[in-house]
């Protein structure tokens, strides 16, 4: 699938200053350090292709969502860890518009790497402040844009939009993978493709399951998403986590799934769990019970798939050509109620046939933590938690429309 936008491959980028927008908003422990650097692995290929290219990087992103100078918030770390991957130095400056930014740059050799504070100390970013864009082109002096942050490509910022207004646009690697990985598995996927959808809120995914109705050969739900969906379906769920203000959406979703099916297969295309994992708290050492799903007492919680749903799903799973999984299947942060999860990606991973894609977000945090090959195990491991749901769904994400189109 040949992406429509052009990229670092495309245009002559030799010995150039590029201003790199980089998606570096990374988890972060209690006390500031990086937890998971997943994202900043994720672009060495795109600032590796630029300094063999020997160009001069100017490297942006947000970290957070700060009001203002939040120090615990400042890329500094970032900075660092970025030098370690690249083993060689990079520069920070702890500003990110101003004749500081100017002097550093102009001092900084060819062939090197220069990372910018935090975007979101200044308000701008978010207002997509055409001046705020303009002085970000004009300070670094670059003379292309390169947009490889693909989680924050959901958001029309101003290093997401309006900079493309100052600078002609074009991808980095990672946001075409991303993008074509993700569009390839929507629109032209191999069959049977397999939906596996869990997390929260329905709300939340309900533009994606819509779309999944579409392209789907057969959708799984898990986690609280199919507390929700038993809920609407009469079974009592004692103290269990679900939406009780979805009904119009799921008739909607079962309106659709009708359409598509017909009557008689509505339950073998959308699966729910038929068993689930109960607990009484939410306590890292709570017990795992399993109960049929029409037999929660009213002081059970359920806290995962029971263990004959988890056979079916690696079943189904086992059996796709392609899966695209978003949303964990359970409270996945204890391991008792991880079983699901942790079963369907280990179906994932010793089936190498499988075209895995995982959603970003809860779900790459949880195959990232499972899998000792840091991702590796699966197709694909989205960087991009709203914006991969976003482009699952079908919808123009601005920071890639902003790009230049393709030749
Ligand atoms: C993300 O983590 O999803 C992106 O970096 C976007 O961050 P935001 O939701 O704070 O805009």
């Amino acid at each position: 699938m040949k992406f429509f936008k052009q990229t670092i491959n495309t245009v002559p980028l030799q010995g150039q200053t590029v201003l790199l927008r980089a998606d570096y908003n990374v988890p972060l422990k209690k006390d500031g350090s990086i937890d998971d650097d997943f994202r900043i692995r994720a672009s060495l290929p795109t600032v590796k292709k630029l300094l063999a290219d020997g160009c001069k990087v100017v490297i942006i992103s947000h970290l957070g969502r700060p009001e203002g100078r939040y120090p615990k918030l400042s890329l500094e770390p970032i900075a660092q860890r970025l030098a370690e991957y690249l083993g060689e130095s990079v520069r920070f400056v702890d500003q990110t518009i101003g004749d500081k930014v100017k002097m550093a740059i102009k001092r900084a050799p060819k062939r090197s790497v220069i990372v910018l504070e935090n975007l979101r100390y200044y308000p701008e970013e978010e207002a997509n402040d055409s001046h705020f864009a303009q002085k970000l082109a004009e300070n670094t002096g670059a003379r292309y844009f390169v947009q490889d942050g693909f989680g924050v490509v959901h958001r029309a910022h101003a290093s997401t939009a309006a900079i493309t207004d100052y600078l002609p646009g074009v991808a980095g690697l990672l946001l075409e993978r991303e993008y074509t990985t993700i569009t390839k598995a929507m629109k032209a996927p191999k069959r049977p493709l397999v939906a596996v959808m869990g997390g929260a809120k329905v709300s939340d995914k309900i533009d994606v399951i819509t779309e999944f109705i579409s392209v789907a050969d057969t959708i799984i739900i898990g986690g609280a998403m199919a507390n929700t969906f038993l809920a609407y379906k009469g079974y009592a769920m004692g103290k269990s986590k679900f939406d009780t203000d979805e009904n119009a959406t799921l008739d909607q979703i079962y309106a659709a799934a009708r359409d598509k099916v017909g009557a008689d297969n509505v339950d073998k295309f959308i699966i729910l769990p038929t068993d689930l994992a109960i607990g009484h708290s939410l306590d890292s050492h709570e017990q795992r019970i399993n109960k049929a799903a029409d037999q929660l007492a009213a002081d059970d919680i359920a806290l995962d798939i029971g263990d004959k749903s988890i056979e079916k799903v690696v079943e189904i799973a086992a059996g796709a050509e392609t899966v695209v999984w978003n949303g964990t299947l359970g409270y996945a942060e204890v391991p008792n109620f991880a079983h699901g999860s942790a079963r369907l990606a280990l179906a994932l991973a010793t089936n190498p046939g499988i075209t895995s894609i995982i959603g970003g977000g809860d779900t790459a945090d949880f195959v990232l933590n499972w899998d000792a090959r840091k991702g590796d195990s699966f197709t694909h491991v989205s960087t991009g938690g709203g914006a991969s749901l976003e482009l699952m769904a079908g919808e123009k994400l601005p920071g890639i429309e902003s790009l230049l189109d393709a030749r």
